[in-house]
This record gives structure tokens, C-alpha cells and sequence, in this order.
């Protein structure tokens, strides 16, 4: 985004009408040239209404990152962890930047931005990630372990996710579908994405990028191919996202430092009241084989357990689905 795009934004995001005369002047550009600015800002996914008379106006009225504020809401001790926090307008996918440049970088670094264009998900679906609506969020951390010691990775991850909407005051009910995806009333809130990439001298280098929806528009929504939900709609308040990611982030923090340290064994307590697969008829989806069975919890790696026609198996990874129970 251009600086002077980004300071006709600046203008607009009170949700008040401007003129297109008013507009000209703060920017010191013609009133045509508002006009063609305000369609470029069409193209970053924003709905502009323009009425005669009175000027334009952002039909939903939104806020921006913002570093400081986001950074005002971690404790010392994450705060100190943090070596760098970017934030980027539109960058195709944070996972992918934060990978790509990870050999130049120091270890935890957080990259946030406000559209992604090319956002992934797991098991190579597409993340939808509209202009400054939801949270998206990749961090590189470096940890002193093999790749096959990270397994629990992921669902700390989405446990912090919990934590963070805790913090915020969200009480609305909660759960993780094994492996990661945090869900509300069914649909899904939150995805992660764990990227794991082995370095020399038993180092590896893991980039985890969280998608949070926050306030998704169902025109934003139309290309989600699954059930979804956004904080919110589990909240009567607008919701302050800079608030919101710092919370996010401060979580985030706490918890890869423990399991640092400790691996996952400390967290085992705190899944089981939120795993929505125990006890439940649930098929699984490998790359190779679709299976049926009941939800047994998972193990001290975090593998998922599966109770098929009585014997106990256990699984690193896949797709779940809860089936309805006869
Ligand atoms: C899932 O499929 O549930 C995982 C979704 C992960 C999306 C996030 S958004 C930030 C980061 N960048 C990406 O390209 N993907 C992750």
C-alpha cells in the first residue's frame, strides 16, 4: 500500500463521510485523484460507500496493527524473548516469508499481516485472509531438538490460541479438534500451521503461523469451504484487535518457551477438557487411508488415539472428522 493510500485510509477509518474536497486537501491531491485512490482501496478489500453531497465512508469501520499497542500487552518476560516484530500490509503468505528468509534471521521473530494473498492452510488448502479484519501471525522459533521431538507442537499452539481468547474475556465454550483447530459451536475459529525445516548441529527451525478469525465478513467468508466463526460473533463488544494479537502473541511466547524447556508432557492436563475427540466416532484421513474409530485422548507425543474395533492405535497426523453418534 502506498503511503498516500494508506493516509487516505488513516482519514476514512472513523467510519464518518469525508468529502471528496476535504479528503483532497489533508492530501494535498486533487479531488480526482481521491476519486481513482478510493477505487484502488476497493481493490484491498474494502467496501467504500460514496454518496453526493456528503463524500465517502467506510462502510465497516476498522482499526489497523499497531505495534506499540500490540507490544503494550505483553508481560516483561515475553517481551524480552521477542526479538523482532514485523508488520506487513500484504505480503502472499507470513508462513512462507518467515521460512524463506529464516537463515537471515534470528529466532523468534513474529511476522504479522494484514492481507495475505497466497495465505495457506493445512494439508494444502488455502486460508482465507481479508485486509485488516482477522489475525494472521507466523513466528520462527529455533529449538535445540529433532524435528520428531516437536510432535506436540502444534496442539500447544492452539491451546495458547485458547489461553490468549481466555485472557481477552472470552467465555464462550471452546475446543481443539486434534491437531489444531480451534473450534466454537462446531466451526472453526482458529487454524495453525506448523512449518519444521531441519538445520546443522541438531538445531531446528519451526515457523507457526495462526489464523484468527476475528470479524470476517460473509462477503470476505465466500471462498471458506467449511464451517467458520469469528470472535466476534462470541462477543457483544467490538472486538479490539491490537489488543486481541498482543494477548496472542504475549500466550504464544509464554508457551513455546515451555516447551523449550519441557516438551509437552506439562500441557498433557490441560487438553483433555479441551479435546473435542474423546469419546466421539470420528473418521480419520491419511494421505494414504481413511479410517473410522473412537477418540481415546492422545499420548505423550501427542499423537492421536484411536480405539478401532477395540485395539488402541495411535496416529502423528491426518485429517479428523467428528461423525455424528447413532
Ligand atoms: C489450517 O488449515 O487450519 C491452518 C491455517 C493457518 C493459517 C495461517 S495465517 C498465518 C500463517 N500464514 C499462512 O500462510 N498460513 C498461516
Amino acid at each position: 500500500m502506498t503511503e498516500t493510500l494508506k493516509k487516505l485510509l488513516q482519514l476514512l477509518l472513523d467510519g464518518q463521510f469525508h468529502s471528496g474536497e476535504q479528503l483532497g486537501k489533508a492530501l494535498g491531491v486533487t479531488r480526482s485523484a481521491i476519486w481513482k485512490l478510493i477505487k484502488q482501496l476497493e481493490i484491498w478489500d474494502l467496501t467504500i460507500e460514496s454518496v453526493t453531497n456528503k463524500g465517502y465512508r467506510i462502510t465497516e469501520p476498522l482499526t489497523l496493527l499497531d505495534k506499540p499497542k500490540i507490544l503494550s500487552f505483553l508481560e516483561p518476560l515475553p517481551k524480552n524473548q521477542l526479538n523482532n516484530l514485523e508488520i506487513l500490509d500484504t505480503i502472499p503468505s507470513t508462513n512462507d516469508y518467515l521460512m524463506e528468509n529464516r537463515q537471515a534471521k534470528l529466532g523468534n521473530v513474529v511476522c504479522l499481516a494484514e492481507k495475505q494473498t497466497k495465505a495457506k492452510g493445512r494439508r494444502a488448502r488455502n486460508w482465507v485472509a481479508p485486509f485488516a479484519k482477522n489475525i494472521y501471525l507466523s513466528i520462527l522459533w529455533r529449538f535445540p531438538q529433532e524435528p520428531s521431538e516437536l510432535s506436540g507442537l502444534s496442539l500447544i499452539v492452539a491451546m495458547a490460541v485458547i489461553e490468549a481468547l481466555r485472557a481477552y474475556g472470552i467465555t464462550h465454550p471452546l475446543g481443539i479438534k486434534w491437531p489444531n483447530d480451534v473450534m466454537a459451536d462446531g466451526k472453526k475459529l482458529a487454524g495453525v500451521l506448523v512449518e519444521i525445516a531441519g538445520e546443522s548441529n541438531d538445531i531446528c527451525s519451526a515457523v507457526i503461523g495462526i489464523g484468527l478469525n476475528v470479524n470476517m465478513s460473509l462477503q470476505n467468508a465466500r471462498d471458506i469451504t467449511q464451517p467458520w466463526i469469528d470472535v466476534q460473533s462470541l462477543t457483544p463488544k467490538s472486538v479490539e484487535r491490537n489488543k486481541l494479537t498482543g494477548l496472542l502473541l504475549n500466550q504464544l511466547l509464554k508457551t513455546l518457551a515451555q516447551f523449550e524447556q519441557q516438551g509437552f508432557l506439562p500441557f498433557m492436563p490441560q487438553w483433555q477438557p479441551l479435546d473435542l475427540t474423546l469419546g466421539k466416532p470420528l473418521s480419520l484421513q491419511t494421505a494414504t487411508t481413511e479410517l473410522q474409530g473412537i477418540g481415546c485422548g492422545i499420548n505423550a507425543q501427542g499423537h492421536l488415539l484411536i480405539d478401532i474395533n477395540g485395539e488402541q492405535k495411535h496416529f502423528s497426523g491426518g485429517d479428523v472428522s467428528l461423525r455424528l453418534s447413532k
